[in-house]
Protein backbone atom coordinates (compact mmCIF):
# COMPACT_ATOMS: atom_id res chain seq x y z
CA UNK A 1 0.00 0.00 0.00
CA UNK A 2 0.88 3.39 -0.72
CA UNK A 3 1.68 4.29 3.10
CA UNK A 4 4.88 1.76 3.28
CA UNK A 5 6.24 4.52 0.17
CA UNK A 6 5.49 6.68 3.14
CA UNK A 7 9.28 5.57 4.58
CA UNK A 8 10.89 7.49 1.98
CA UNK A 9 8.77 10.71 2.28
CA UNK A 10 10.18 13.71 4.43
CA UNK A 11 8.23 13.90 7.15
CA UNK A 12 6.81 17.43 5.80
CA UNK A 13 5.20 15.48 2.62
CA UNK A 14 2.17 13.58 3.98
CA UNK A 15 -0.05 11.06 2.63
CA UNK A 16 -3.09 13.01 0.26
CA UNK A 17 -6.37 12.07 1.46
CA UNK A 18 -7.47 14.02 -0.97
CA UNK A 19 -5.14 13.95 -3.90
CA UNK A 20 -7.46 16.55 -6.11
CA UNK A 21 -7.45 19.06 -3.49
CA UNK A 22 -5.29 22.16 -4.17
CA UNK A 23 -3.71 23.56 -1.25
CA UNK A 24 -4.12 27.45 -1.46
CA UNK A 25 -1.57 28.08 0.81
CA UNK A 26 -0.04 26.89 -2.26
CA UNK A 27 -2.58 27.22 -5.28
CA UNK A 28 -3.62 30.70 -5.72
CA UNK A 29 -7.19 31.36 -6.32
CA UNK A 30 -7.10 31.70 -10.32
CA UNK A 31 -5.52 28.13 -10.18
CA UNK A 32 -8.59 25.79 -9.40
CA UNK A 33 -9.79 21.91 -10.39
CA UNK A 34 -12.85 22.11 -12.16
CA UNK A 35 -15.88 19.27 -11.53
CA UNK A 36 -14.30 17.94 -14.45
CA UNK A 37 -11.22 16.69 -12.43
CA UNK A 38 -8.82 19.12 -14.49
CA UNK A 39 -7.18 22.18 -13.74
CA UNK A 40 -7.62 25.48 -14.85
CA UNK A 41 -5.75 28.67 -15.23
CA UNK A 42 -7.92 31.82 -15.22
CA UNK A 43 -10.59 29.46 -16.18
CA UNK A 44 -8.30 28.25 -19.20
CA UNK A 45 -8.22 24.19 -19.15
CA UNK A 46 -4.34 23.05 -19.18
CA UNK A 47 -5.80 20.70 -21.53
CA UNK A 48 -6.18 23.52 -24.49
CA UNK A 49 -3.14 25.40 -22.89
CA UNK A 50 -1.44 22.50 -23.76
CA UNK A 51 -2.63 21.71 -27.21
CA UNK A 52 -2.72 25.64 -28.10
CA UNK A 53 1.05 26.31 -27.09
CA UNK A 54 2.73 23.18 -26.25
CA UNK A 55 4.36 21.34 -23.48
CA UNK A 56 6.42 21.95 -21.47
CA UNK A 57 5.21 25.84 -20.77
CA UNK A 58 5.41 28.37 -18.17
CA UNK A 59 1.90 29.73 -17.42
CA UNK A 60 2.03 33.30 -15.87
CA UNK A 61 -1.38 34.46 -14.66
CA UNK A 62 -1.82 38.18 -15.08
CA UNK A 63 -4.57 38.50 -12.54
CA UNK A 64 -2.25 36.58 -9.60
CA UNK A 65 0.50 38.97 -10.75
CA UNK A 66 -1.02 42.26 -10.31
CA UNK A 67 -2.97 41.35 -7.24
CA UNK A 68 -0.09 40.40 -5.65
CA UNK A 69 1.70 43.14 -6.60
CA UNK A 70 -0.58 45.76 -5.42
CA UNK A 71 -1.50 44.02 -2.29
CA UNK A 72 2.48 44.59 -1.17
CA UNK A 73 2.33 48.19 -2.42
CA UNK A 74 -0.80 48.64 -0.01
CA UNK A 75 0.21 46.62 2.65
CA UNK A 76 3.25 48.64 3.34
CA UNK A 77 2.18 52.50 2.73
CA UNK A 78 -0.50 51.73 4.73
CA UNK A 79 1.83 49.85 8.07
CA UNK A 80 4.05 52.95 7.23
CA UNK A 81 1.21 55.74 7.24
CA UNK A 82 0.20 55.65 10.98
CA UNK A 83 3.68 57.00 11.45
CA UNK A 84 3.75 59.53 8.47
CA UNK A 85 6.25 57.22 6.33
CA UNK A 86 6.30 57.34 2.76
CA UNK A 87 7.26 54.22 1.02
CA UNK A 88 8.62 52.74 -2.45
CA UNK A 89 7.76 49.52 -3.38
CA UNK A 90 10.11 48.13 -6.34
CA UNK A 91 9.20 44.51 -7.84
CA UNK A 92 12.32 43.11 -8.33
CA UNK A 93 12.66 42.82 -11.87
CA UNK A 94 15.68 39.90 -11.93
CA UNK A 95 12.66 37.53 -10.14
CA UNK A 96 10.61 36.96 -13.36
CA UNK A 97 10.58 40.16 -16.19
CA UNK A 98 8.94 40.43 -19.32
CA UNK A 99 7.96 43.49 -21.20
CA UNK A 100 4.57 43.31 -20.09
CA UNK A 101 5.40 42.02 -16.27
CA UNK A 102 7.15 45.59 -16.32
CA UNK A 103 4.27 47.37 -17.40
CA UNK A 104 2.29 45.49 -15.15
CA UNK A 105 4.03 46.48 -12.05
CA UNK A 106 4.22 50.55 -12.86
CA UNK A 107 0.11 50.26 -13.63
CA UNK A 108 0.01 48.87 -9.74
CA UNK A 109 1.47 51.77 -8.60
CA UNK A 110 5.17 49.77 -8.15
CA UNK A 111 8.57 51.16 -9.71
CA UNK A 112 10.81 48.34 -11.01
CA UNK A 113 14.45 47.20 -9.64
CA UNK A 114 17.33 46.34 -12.25
CA UNK A 115 19.82 44.51 -11.86
CA UNK A 116 22.22 44.57 -15.34
CA UNK A 117 21.97 46.55 -18.64
CA UNK A 118 20.09 44.20 -20.35
CA UNK A 119 17.16 44.01 -17.44
CA UNK A 120 17.22 47.84 -17.52
CA UNK A 121 16.61 48.03 -21.77
CA UNK A 122 13.94 45.83 -21.20
CA UNK A 123 12.11 48.43 -18.75
CA UNK A 124 13.17 50.79 -21.40
CA UNK A 125 11.64 48.86 -24.00
CA UNK A 126 8.26 48.67 -22.24
CA UNK A 127 8.30 52.25 -21.53
CA UNK A 128 9.03 52.23 -18.06
CA UNK A 129 9.52 56.14 -16.71
CA UNK A 130 13.38 56.39 -15.98
CA UNK A 131 12.44 57.80 -12.50
CA UNK A 132 10.52 54.79 -11.44
CA UNK A 133 13.66 52.01 -11.91
CA UNK A 134 16.46 51.45 -10.03
CA UNK A 135 19.98 49.46 -11.04
CA UNK A 136 21.38 47.16 -9.27
CA UNK A 137 24.61 45.25 -9.13
CA UNK A 138 28.02 45.15 -7.52
CA UNK A 139 30.00 45.65 -10.97
CA UNK A 140 28.18 47.73 -13.40
CA UNK A 141 29.72 48.32 -16.27
CA UNK A 142 30.64 52.03 -17.36
CA UNK A 143 28.55 51.31 -20.37
CA UNK A 144 25.34 49.99 -17.61
CA UNK A 145 26.21 52.92 -15.66
CA UNK A 146 26.16 55.32 -18.94
CA UNK A 147 22.56 53.92 -19.97
CA UNK A 148 21.36 54.32 -16.78
CA UNK A 149 22.38 57.88 -16.23
CA UNK A 150 21.04 59.22 -19.68
CA UNK A 151 17.56 57.49 -19.01
CA UNK A 152 17.77 59.18 -15.85
CA UNK A 153 16.74 56.57 -13.34
CA UNK A 154 15.52 57.70 -10.32
CA UNK A 155 18.63 55.78 -8.88
CA UNK A 156 21.77 53.34 -8.63
CA UNK A 157 22.36 51.31 -6.05
CA UNK A 158 26.47 51.56 -5.76
CA UNK A 159 27.99 48.51 -4.13
CA UNK A 160 31.04 49.97 -3.30
CA UNK A 161 33.81 52.69 -3.16
CA UNK A 162 35.15 51.77 -6.59
CA UNK A 163 31.78 51.61 -7.75
CA UNK A 164 31.16 55.18 -6.85
CA UNK A 165 33.93 56.31 -7.68
CA UNK A 166 33.14 55.14 -11.43
CA UNK A 167 29.81 56.10 -10.92
CA UNK A 168 31.12 59.78 -10.25
CA UNK A 169 33.11 59.66 -13.33
CA UNK A 170 30.29 58.59 -15.97
CA UNK A 171 28.03 61.46 -14.37
CA UNK A 172 30.65 64.02 -14.74
CA UNK A 173 31.86 63.12 -18.38
CA UNK A 174 27.73 63.29 -19.39
CA UNK A 175 27.93 66.61 -17.07
CA UNK A 176 25.28 64.78 -14.79
CA UNK A 177 24.53 64.36 -11.14
CA UNK A 178 24.01 60.74 -10.21
CA UNK A 179 21.08 59.79 -7.43
CA UNK A 180 22.98 56.90 -5.30
CA UNK A 181 22.11 54.83 -2.71
CA UNK A 182 25.24 52.83 -1.07
CA UNK A 183 24.45 48.85 -0.59
CA UNK A 184 25.54 48.40 3.31
CA UNK A 185 26.60 45.28 4.58
CA UNK A 186 24.01 44.84 7.56
CA UNK A 187 25.91 42.02 9.07
CA UNK A 188 22.58 39.20 8.90
CA UNK A 189 22.71 36.52 6.89
CA UNK A 190 19.18 35.09 6.40
CA UNK A 191 18.11 31.72 4.78
CA UNK A 192 15.38 29.98 4.47
CA UNK A 193 13.90 28.80 8.23
CA UNK A 194 16.71 30.83 10.06
CA UNK A 195 18.99 33.85 10.63
CA UNK A 196 22.21 34.30 11.74
CA UNK A 197 24.05 37.88 12.98
CA UNK A 198 27.42 37.63 12.70
CA UNK A 199 29.83 40.27 13.55
CA UNK A 200 31.37 39.71 9.64
CA UNK A 201 29.93 38.75 7.28
CA UNK A 202 31.77 36.93 4.34
CA UNK A 203 29.84 37.77 1.26
CA UNK A 204 30.36 39.85 -2.15
CA UNK A 205 27.82 42.64 -1.29
CA UNK A 206 27.47 45.82 -0.08
CA UNK A 207 30.17 47.84 2.06
CA UNK A 208 31.05 47.09 5.75
CA UNK A 209 29.36 48.96 8.73
CA UNK A 210 32.11 47.74 10.97
CA UNK A 211 34.12 49.87 12.97
CA UNK A 212 37.94 49.61 11.67
CA UNK A 213 37.37 48.56 8.12
CA UNK A 214 38.05 51.93 6.45
CA UNK A 215 41.47 50.67 6.70
CA UNK A 216 40.69 48.60 3.59
CA UNK A 217 39.96 51.58 1.38
CA UNK A 218 43.74 52.06 0.82
CA UNK A 219 43.57 56.48 1.79
CA UNK A 220 46.58 57.27 4.11
CA UNK A 221 45.69 59.03 7.60
CA UNK A 222 45.88 62.16 6.15
CA UNK A 223 43.00 61.26 3.65
CA UNK A 224 41.03 60.23 5.43
CA UNK A 225 41.33 63.24 8.19
CA UNK A 226 40.54 65.46 5.46
CA UNK A 227 37.42 63.10 5.22
CA UNK A 228 36.70 63.67 8.69
CA UNK A 229 37.56 60.17 9.08
CA UNK A 230 39.97 57.84 10.80
CA UNK A 231 41.40 54.08 10.67
CA UNK A 232 38.56 53.35 13.22
CA UNK A 233 36.06 54.14 11.11
CA UNK A 234 34.18 51.80 8.54
CA UNK A 235 34.69 51.48 5.12
CA UNK A 236 30.92 52.43 4.19
CA UNK A 237 32.01 55.72 6.17
CA UNK A 238 34.58 56.06 3.77
CA UNK A 239 32.00 55.73 0.97
CA UNK A 240 29.57 57.80 2.10
CA UNK A 241 32.21 60.62 3.26
CA UNK A 242 33.75 60.40 -0.96
CA UNK A 243 30.05 60.06 -2.24
CA UNK A 244 28.98 63.16 -0.16
CA UNK A 245 31.92 65.49 -1.20
CA UNK A 246 31.72 64.39 -4.43
CA UNK A 247 29.89 67.01 -7.03
CA UNK A 248 28.96 64.25 -9.73
CA UNK A 249 26.80 62.09 -6.80
CA UNK A 250 23.50 62.75 -5.30
CA UNK A 251 23.65 60.99 -2.04
CA UNK A 252 20.05 59.73 -1.19
CA UNK A 253 20.53 57.06 1.49
CA UNK A 254 21.37 53.52 2.32
CA UNK A 255 20.43 50.08 1.18
CA UNK A 256 20.50 46.54 3.01
CA UNK A 257 19.20 43.33 1.27
CA UNK A 258 19.36 39.87 3.74
CA UNK A 259 18.92 37.11 1.68
CA UNK A 260 16.25 35.28 -0.37
CA UNK A 261 13.22 33.10 0.96
CA UNK A 262 12.97 34.23 4.37
CA UNK A 263 10.29 33.59 6.67
CA UNK A 264 10.90 35.40 9.96
CA UNK A 265 10.63 38.65 11.16
CA UNK A 266 13.19 39.01 13.20
CA UNK A 267 16.29 39.11 10.14
CA UNK A 268 14.84 42.16 9.12
CA UNK A 269 14.47 43.88 12.11
CA UNK A 270 17.91 43.24 12.86
CA UNK A 271 19.36 44.38 9.77
CA UNK A 272 16.86 47.54 9.84
CA UNK A 273 18.34 48.66 13.49
CA UNK A 274 21.54 47.99 12.42
CA UNK A 275 21.75 50.51 9.48
CA UNK A 276 19.85 52.58 10.90
CA UNK A 277 21.89 52.90 13.60
CA UNK A 278 24.75 53.68 10.93
CA UNK A 279 22.70 56.11 9.09
CA UNK A 280 21.75 58.15 12.44
CA UNK A 281 26.04 57.83 13.32
CA UNK A 282 27.23 58.90 10.15
CA UNK A 283 24.17 62.19 9.79
CA UNK A 284 26.02 63.14 13.17
CA UNK A 285 29.09 62.24 12.73
CA UNK A 286 30.13 63.20 9.38
CA UNK A 287 26.82 65.66 8.72
CA UNK A 288 25.68 63.72 5.56
CA UNK A 289 22.02 63.36 5.11
CA UNK A 290 20.76 60.41 4.36
CA UNK A 291 16.56 61.10 3.80
CA UNK A 292 16.43 57.27 2.33
CA UNK A 293 16.15 53.57 3.27
CA UNK A 294 15.94 50.80 0.90
CA UNK A 295 15.33 47.60 3.15
CA UNK A 296 15.85 44.96 0.05
CA UNK A 297 13.53 41.98 -0.40
CA UNK A 298 13.64 38.72 0.08
CA UNK A 299 10.15 37.60 1.63
CA UNK A 300 9.54 33.70 1.36
CA UNK A 301 6.40 32.27 -0.67
CA UNK A 302 5.14 28.21 0.00
CA UNK A 303 6.53 26.00 -2.43
CA UNK A 304 5.56 22.60 -0.17
CA UNK A 305 3.38 21.98 2.67
CA UNK A 306 6.78 23.17 4.64
CA UNK A 307 6.70 26.19 4.28
CA UNK A 308 4.62 28.94 6.11
CA UNK A 309 5.10 32.75 4.89
CA UNK A 310 3.50 35.67 6.55
CA UNK A 311 0.97 37.65 4.69
CA UNK A 312 2.18 40.80 3.02
CA UNK A 313 0.22 42.61 5.99
CA UNK A 314 2.44 40.92 8.53
CA UNK A 315 5.59 41.32 6.96
CA UNK A 316 4.66 44.87 6.25
CA UNK A 317 3.55 45.85 9.60
CA UNK A 318 5.99 43.99 11.41
CA UNK A 319 8.71 45.94 9.52
CA UNK A 320 6.88 49.21 10.48
CA UNK A 321 7.39 48.54 14.15
CA UNK A 322 10.64 47.15 14.10
CA UNK A 323 11.85 50.86 11.87
CA UNK A 324 9.57 52.78 14.07
CA UNK A 325 11.15 51.63 17.31
CA UNK A 326 14.89 51.71 15.81
CA UNK A 327 14.20 55.51 14.91
CA UNK A 328 12.78 56.02 18.48
CA UNK A 329 15.62 54.63 20.17
CA UNK A 330 17.95 56.73 17.92
CA UNK A 331 15.95 59.71 18.46
CA UNK A 332 15.79 60.29 14.28
CA UNK A 333 12.46 60.75 11.77
CA UNK A 334 11.99 58.32 9.64
CA UNK A 335 13.48 58.07 6.24
CA UNK A 336 11.16 57.55 3.41
CA UNK A 337 11.65 53.42 3.12
CA UNK A 338 11.59 51.39 -0.24
CA UNK A 339 11.38 47.60 -0.29
CA UNK A 340 12.09 45.12 -3.32
CA UNK A 341 9.95 41.95 -2.85
CA UNK A 342 10.28 39.71 -5.80
CA UNK A 343 9.44 36.51 -5.82
CA UNK A 344 6.61 36.87 -3.39
CA UNK A 345 5.02 38.86 -6.36
CA UNK A 346 6.07 36.50 -9.00
CA UNK A 347 6.40 33.09 -7.66
CA UNK A 348 2.92 32.32 -6.76
CA UNK A 349 2.26 33.88 -10.29
CA UNK A 350 3.57 31.06 -12.56
CA UNK A 351 3.30 27.71 -12.92
CA UNK A 352 5.15 25.51 -15.58
CA UNK A 353 3.10 22.58 -17.48
CA UNK A 354 5.07 19.32 -18.47
CA UNK A 355 4.07 16.29 -20.54
CA UNK A 356 4.65 12.96 -18.83
CA UNK A 357 6.78 10.53 -20.75
CA UNK A 358 8.60 7.91 -20.03
CA UNK A 359 7.74 5.86 -15.71
CA UNK A 360 10.08 3.73 -14.73
CA UNK A 361 9.79 2.01 -10.88
CA UNK A 362 12.90 0.78 -9.61
CA UNK A 363 13.86 -0.99 -6.29
CA UNK A 364 16.08 0.26 -3.95
CA UNK A 365 17.08 -0.30 -0.12
CA UNK A 366 15.92 1.04 2.59
CA UNK A 367 18.14 1.74 5.67
CA UNK A 368 16.68 -1.58 7.24
CA UNK A 369 17.61 -3.33 3.79
CA UNK A 370 14.42 -3.94 2.74
CA UNK A 371 13.57 -2.88 -1.12
CA UNK A 372 10.94 -0.75 -1.92
CA UNK A 373 9.88 0.61 -5.39
CA UNK A 374 10.91 4.15 -6.60
CA UNK A 375 9.03 5.64 -9.27
CA UNK A 376 10.86 7.38 -11.62
CA UNK A 377 8.58 10.26 -13.66
CA UNK A 378 9.98 11.71 -16.73
CA UNK A 379 8.98 15.28 -17.89
CA UNK A 380 9.81 16.81 -21.01
CA UNK A 381 11.73 19.93 -19.09
CA UNK A 382 14.22 19.60 -16.49
CA UNK A 383 16.95 21.32 -15.37
CA UNK A 384 16.92 23.79 -18.13
CA UNK A 385 13.64 25.28 -17.50
CA UNK A 386 13.95 25.34 -13.57
CA UNK A 387 17.18 24.96 -12.48
CA UNK A 388 16.54 25.23 -8.54
CA UNK A 389 16.20 21.76 -6.92
CA UNK A 390 19.50 21.26 -8.85
CA UNK A 391 21.67 24.38 -7.55
CA UNK A 392 19.51 24.72 -3.52
CA UNK A 393 17.99 21.76 -3.25
CA UNK A 394 14.51 23.47 -3.80
CA UNK A 395 11.28 21.45 -3.25
CA UNK A 396 8.48 21.97 -5.50
CA UNK A 397 4.74 20.58 -4.99
CA UNK A 398 3.51 19.13 -8.20
CA UNK A 399 -0.29 18.22 -9.49
CA UNK A 400 -2.11 15.92 -12.14
CA UNK A 401 -3.43 18.36 -14.30
CA UNK A 402 -5.48 16.94 -17.01
CA UNK A 403 -7.50 14.69 -15.05
CA UNK A 404 -8.51 14.64 -11.10
CA UNK A 405 -5.70 11.96 -9.54
CA UNK A 406 -7.85 9.05 -8.05
CA UNK A 407 -6.95 6.16 -6.01
CA UNK A 408 -3.79 5.03 -4.72
CA UNK A 409 -0.42 7.75 -4.86
CA UNK A 410 2.36 6.49 -5.16
CA UNK A 411 5.56 8.10 -3.75
CA UNK A 412 7.07 9.51 -7.31
CA UNK A 413 9.90 11.65 -8.04
CA UNK A 414 9.96 13.84 -11.26
CA UNK A 415 12.67 14.07 -13.41
CA UNK A 416 13.89 16.03 -16.56
CA UNK A 417 15.32 14.95 -19.83
CA UNK A 418 18.34 16.00 -19.29
CA UNK A 419 21.54 14.02 -19.85
CA UNK A 420 22.34 14.04 -15.93
CA UNK A 421 21.19 12.01 -12.93
CA UNK A 422 21.19 15.02 -10.93
CA UNK A 423 18.37 16.48 -13.13
CA UNK A 424 15.38 16.33 -10.31
CA UNK A 425 12.08 18.60 -11.15
CA UNK A 426 10.87 17.05 -7.95
CA UNK A 427 12.23 14.98 -5.24
CA UNK A 428 9.20 13.83 -3.27
CA UNK A 429 5.74 13.80 -4.40
CA UNK A 430 2.98 11.41 -4.11
CA UNK A 431 1.15 11.38 -8.30
CA UNK A 432 -1.29 8.73 -8.60
CA UNK A 433 -0.75 4.92 -9.01
CA UNK A 434 -2.62 4.81 -13.06
CA UNK A 435 0.15 8.17 -14.32
CA UNK A 436 0.83 7.70 -18.34
CA UNK A 437 2.60 8.89 -20.21
CA UNK A 438 0.82 11.90 -22.50
CA UNK A 439 -0.93 13.00 -18.72
CA UNK A 440 -0.43 16.43 -17.80
CA UNK A 441 1.16 17.70 -14.93
CA UNK A 442 1.59 21.09 -13.30
CA UNK A 443 4.53 22.40 -10.84
CA UNK A 444 3.08 24.79 -8.77
CA UNK A 445 5.18 28.58 -7.67
CA UNK A 446 7.64 28.47 -10.74
CA UNK A 447 6.60 32.54 -11.63
CA UNK A 448 9.92 33.55 -9.91
CA UNK A 449 13.86 32.50 -10.67
CA UNK A 450 12.75 29.92 -13.42
CA UNK A 451 12.37 31.30 -16.97
CA UNK A 452 14.57 34.04 -15.78
CA UNK A 453 17.18 31.26 -15.06
CA UNK A 454 16.63 28.85 -17.58
CA UNK A 455 19.15 27.69 -19.92
CA UNK A 456 19.75 25.42 -23.07
CA UNK A 457 21.84 22.89 -21.26
CA UNK A 458 21.55 19.61 -23.85
CA UNK A 459 20.26 22.10 -26.56
CA UNK A 460 17.02 22.01 -25.24
CA UNK A 461 15.12 24.97 -26.23
CA UNK A 462 13.38 27.36 -23.95
CA UNK A 463 9.66 27.10 -23.11
CA UNK A 464 7.10 30.01 -23.38
CA UNK A 465 5.33 31.92 -21.17
CA UNK A 466 1.58 32.08 -21.40
CA UNK A 467 0.29 34.70 -19.79
CA UNK A 468 -3.54 34.19 -18.57
CA UNK A 469 -5.60 36.49 -17.46
CA UNK A 470 -9.58 36.38 -15.38
CA UNK A 471 -12.28 36.14 -17.94
CA UNK A 472 -10.31 33.11 -19.50
CA UNK A 473 -7.70 34.82 -22.20
CA UNK A 474 -4.56 33.42 -22.86
CA UNK A 475 -1.61 35.46 -24.64
CA UNK A 476 1.67 34.00 -25.23
CA UNK A 477 3.95 36.55 -23.42
CA UNK A 478 7.22 35.03 -24.73
CA UNK A 479 7.36 32.70 -27.77
CA UNK A 480 8.99 29.17 -27.62
CA UNK A 481 12.21 28.97 -28.56
CA UNK A 482 13.19 27.69 -31.28
CA UNK A 483 15.99 24.98 -32.52
CA UNK A 484 17.11 28.03 -34.97
CA UNK A 485 17.12 30.58 -32.38
CA UNK A 486 19.50 28.46 -30.29
CA UNK A 487 21.87 27.52 -33.60
CA UNK A 488 21.76 30.78 -35.17
CA UNK A 489 24.57 32.03 -32.69
CA UNK A 490 26.80 29.15 -33.76
CA UNK A 491 28.83 30.62 -36.77
CA UNK A 492 28.67 26.98 -38.33
CA UNK A 493 33.23 27.19 -37.90
CA UNK A 494 34.08 24.29 -39.57
N1 LIG B 1 16.76 43.20 -3.87
C1 LIG B 1 18.01 42.77 -4.03
C2 LIG B 1 19.12 43.70 -3.87
C3 LIG B 1 18.26 41.43 -4.34
O1 LIG B 1 19.51 41.00 -4.50
C4 LIG B 1 17.17 40.53 -4.51
C5 LIG B 1 17.40 39.14 -4.86
C6 LIG B 1 15.87 41.04 -4.34
C7 LIG B 1 15.69 42.38 -4.01
C8 LIG B 1 14.64 40.18 -4.52
O2 LIG B 1 14.61 39.11 -3.63
P1 LIG B 1 13.27 38.22 -3.53
O3 LIG B 1 12.20 39.10 -2.94
O4 LIG B 1 12.92 37.80 -4.91
O5 LIG B 1 13.65 37.09 -2.67
N2 LIG B 1 18.11 32.81 -7.66
C9 LIG B 1 17.74 32.67 -6.27
C10 LIG B 1 17.37 33.96 -5.64
C11 LIG B 1 18.44 35.00 -5.76
C12 LIG B 1 17.98 36.31 -5.24
C13 LIG B 1 18.91 37.39 -5.61
N3 LIG B 1 18.54 38.67 -5.12
C14 LIG B 1 16.58 31.66 -6.16
O6 LIG B 1 16.19 31.10 -7.16
O7 LIG B 1 16.10 31.39 -5.07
Amino acid sequence: MAESSSLYAPDWLAYPQEPAHLDPAIWEASFQRTASGQVEVDGLPVTQLAQDYGTPAYLFSETVFRARASRFRQAFEEAFAPYGGEVSVYYAGKSFLTTAVAAWAIQEGLYLDTASGGELALAQGAGVPGERIALHGNNKSAAEIERALTYEVGRLVADSVPELELIGRVAEGLGKQAPVMLRVTPGVHASTHDFIATAHEDQKFGQSMLAGTARLAGLTEAQLAELGLSQDDSYAAVALALAHQSPHLDLRGLHCHIGSQIFEAEGFAQAADRVLTFAAQMQEGLGVSLPELDLGGGYGIAYTQQDAPRSPEQVAGQLASSVMASCQRLGISLPHLSFEPGRSISGPSGATLYEVGTIKDIEVEDAEGKTRLRRYVSVDGGMSDNPRPVLYEADYTVTLANRAPEGQQLLSRVVGKHCESGDIVIRYCYLPADLKAGDLLLVAATGAYNHVMASNYNYVTRPPVVTTAVGGTARLMVRRETEEDMLQRDLGLL
